[in-house]
C-alpha cells in the first residue's frame, strides 16, 4: 500500500477583516500549490470564502493523481503518464490507481482474474435495454443501467464494509465495458455479445463491441494496444467535474453504483467528457481547411457562443500531455489501418497550427486537450461519434472508483455541503392573493 501521506503545515496566512484578524494554517503536500486551511474562518472572522467554480479551491487531500498545469505534467501515483502509456496496461494502471503501487506478477494475475470473473451482467439487466428507443444516446443508457446496478448487486453496497467496497469496485471496473458495448449493440440493432474469459480487458471490449455471431472475430493487436492506451490516458485526472461529482455523492454514504452514475451524468456535458463527440461534430461542420479562418473568427466573436472544442483546460495552461500521446497514437492507428490521408486529422492539425499562432488563443493559454485528437482515433477504429463519451466514461470509471474509495477510507471524510452568498429578497411577510393587486 502507498504511504498514506497527509499534508503538513508549511506556514501561516493572516487574514484581517474589520477589527479582527485570523492566523490560518497554510498546508503543503508532496507536490503542487500550498493551500490556506479556511475551515476555522467562519468561527474566527465570521466570513466564508467565495469561489463559485472552485478554480482556486482544494476540495480534498488525494494521493492518486497530480497535475502541473503550467508544466503539462500528469502523474498517476507519481508515475508520468508518458511512461505508463508506453509501458503499462490499463488493468495494471487500474491496480495502481486503486492500491497506490504497481502490482507484482502474483498481484496482477489475481487482480485480472477477479476483474475477468465479474464481466458478465445479471441477465435481468438485459431487459433494461428493451425500454430504450433504438436511437437513445448511449450515455443515457449508461446513466440508467449503472444507476440501477445497486438493485442487482445488493450484496456489495454497504460502503462501511471493506470487502463489499472491494467487490463493488471489481464489479464496476469489470462490467462497464459490457454495458458500454451493449449500449452500442442496441443502437446498431445487433445481438449483444457476451464477454469472453480468454480475452484481455481491451480485447474483450473490442470483441463485445465489434463482433457479430455469424463471423469469427480476431482482435487486432495494434488496435487492442491503441484501445488499452486510450483507456490509460482517460483513467483519472485529479478533481475534475465528474470526479468531484462522484466524491460529493459519495460523501452522503450513497452506494458506489449510484455515485458512478452521477459521475457519468456529469462527464456527459460537452464542456467535459462530451467534448470528444463535440470535436468531431465541429470538424465536420468546418469541413475543409479553407473554412478555418472564418470559423476562428466566429470563435473570437463572444456573441457567437462558438468554442474551439477540444481546446482549453481549467488546469493545463500548457499542452495537455495526453493530447501529445493521443496525436502519436493517431498516426499508429491510421498507419495500421492503412489510412493514408484522414481528412479529419489533416483538418485538426491545421486548426491546431492556426490556433496556436493566434493571439486570441495564445493570450488565453488555450492548447489542445485530451479530447482534441481522441475522436479522430476512435472514428478511425470504427466507433460511432456518440460512443466517444461512453468510452471516456468506461476508462474514467477506475478513476472515479479509486477516488471514491480514497474518500470513504479517509477518516476526516464528512458530507460535502458548500455555502453561498445569498442575494435574494430580505425576509418579508406573506400577502394573501386578494391583497396582491
Ligand atoms: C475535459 O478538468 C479536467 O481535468 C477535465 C478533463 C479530465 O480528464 O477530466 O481534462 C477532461 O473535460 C477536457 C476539457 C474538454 N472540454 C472542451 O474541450 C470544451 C472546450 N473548452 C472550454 O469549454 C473550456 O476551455 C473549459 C471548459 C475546458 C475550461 O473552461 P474554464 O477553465 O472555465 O476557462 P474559461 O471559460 O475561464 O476560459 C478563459 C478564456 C475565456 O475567454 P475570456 O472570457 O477571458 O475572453 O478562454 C476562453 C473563454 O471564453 N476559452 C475559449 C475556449 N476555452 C476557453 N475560447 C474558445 N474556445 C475554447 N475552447
Amino acid at each position: 500500500m502507498a504511504p498514506s501521506a497527509t499534508s503538513k503545515q508549511v506556514g501561516t496566512a493572516t487574514l484581517t477583516f474589520g477589527d479582527k484578524s485570523a492566523d490560518l494554517p497554510v498546508l503543503g503536500g508532496t507536490l503542487g500549490t500550498d493551500c490556506v486551511d479556511v475551515r476555522k474562518l467562519q468561527s474566527q472572522l465570521g466570513i466564508f470564502t467565495f469561489d463559485p467554480s472552485y478554480g482556486a479551491t482544494a476540495s480534498c487531500e488525494s494521493a492518486i493523481t497530480y497535475i502541473d498545469g503550467d508544466e503539462g505534467i500528469l502523474l498517476y501515483r507519481g508515475y508520468p503518464i508518458e511512461q505508463l502509456a508506453e509501458k503499462s496496461t490499463f488493468l495494471e494502471v487500474a491496480y495502481l490507481l486503486l492500491n497506490g503501487e504497481l502490482p507484482n506478477q502474483a498481484q496482477y494475475k489475481e487482480f485480472t482474474t477477479h476483474v475477468t470473473m465479474h464481466t458478465m451482467l445479471h441477465e435481468q439487466i438485459r431487459r433494461f435495454w428493451d425500454g430504450f428507443r433504438r436511437d437513445a444516446h448511449p450515455m443515457a443508457m449508461l446513466c440508467s443501467v449503472v444507476g440501477a446496478m445497486s438493485a442487482f448487486y445488493p450484496d456489495s453496497i454497504d460502503i462501511h464494509d471493506p470487502r463489499q467496497r472491494e467487490i463493488s469496485a471489481f464489479r464496476m471496473i469489470a462490467k462497464i465495458p459490457t454495458i458500454t458495448a451493449w449500449a452500442h449493440k442496441y443502437n446498431a440493432g445487433q445481438p449483444f455479445m457476451y464477454p469472453r474469459n480468454d480475452l484481455s480487458y481491451a480485447e474483450n471490449f473490442l470483441y463485445m463491441f465489434h463482433a457479430v455471431p455469424p463471423q469469427e472475430y480476431k482482435p487486432n493487436p495494434i488496435l487492442t494496444r491503441a484501445m488499452d492506451r486510450i483507456l490509460i490516458l482517460h483513467a483519472d485526472h485529479e478533481q475534475n467535474a465528474s470526479t468531484s461529482t462522484v466524491r460529493l455523492a459519495g460523501s452522503t454514504d450513497a452506494n458506489p453504483f449510484a455515485c458512478i452514475a452521477a459521475g457519468i451524468a456529469s462527464l456527459w456535458g460537452p464542456a467535459h467528457g462530451g467534448a470528444n463527440e463535440a470535436v468531431l461534430k465541429m470538424l465536420e461542420e468546418i469541413g475543409s481547411v479553407k473554412n478555418i479562418p472564418a470559423f476562428i473568427e466566429q470563435v473570437k466573436d463572444k456573441n457567437s457562443n462558438v468554442k474551439l472544442m477540444g481546446f482549453g483546460h481549467r488546469v493545463y495552461k500548457n499542452y495537455d500531455p495526453r493530447a501529445k500521446i493521443m496525436q502519436k497514437t493517431c498516426y499508429e492507428v491510421l498507419g495500421e489501418l492503412g489510412i493514408k490521408d484522414e481528412p479529419m486529422l489533416d483538418l485538426a492539425m491545421e486548426l491546431e497550427k492556426i490556433a496556436l499562432n493566434d493571439e486570441y488563443f495564445v493570450s488565453r493559454k488555450l492548447y489542445p486537450n485530451v479530447d482534441f485528437y481522441s475522436g479522430i482515433i476512435l472514428k478511425a477504429m470504427g466507433f460511432p461519434t456518440k460512443m466517444f463519451t461512453p468510452i471516456f466514461a468506461l476508462a474514467r470509471t477506475v478513476g472515479w472508483i479509486s477516488q471514491w474509495k480514497e474518500m470513504i477510507e479517509d477518516p476526516s471524510n464528512r458530507i460535502n455541503r458548500p455555502r453561498q452568498i445569498y442575494t435574494g429578497a430580505p425576509q418579508r411577510d406573506y400577502v394573501s392573493v386578494d391583497q396582491r393587486g
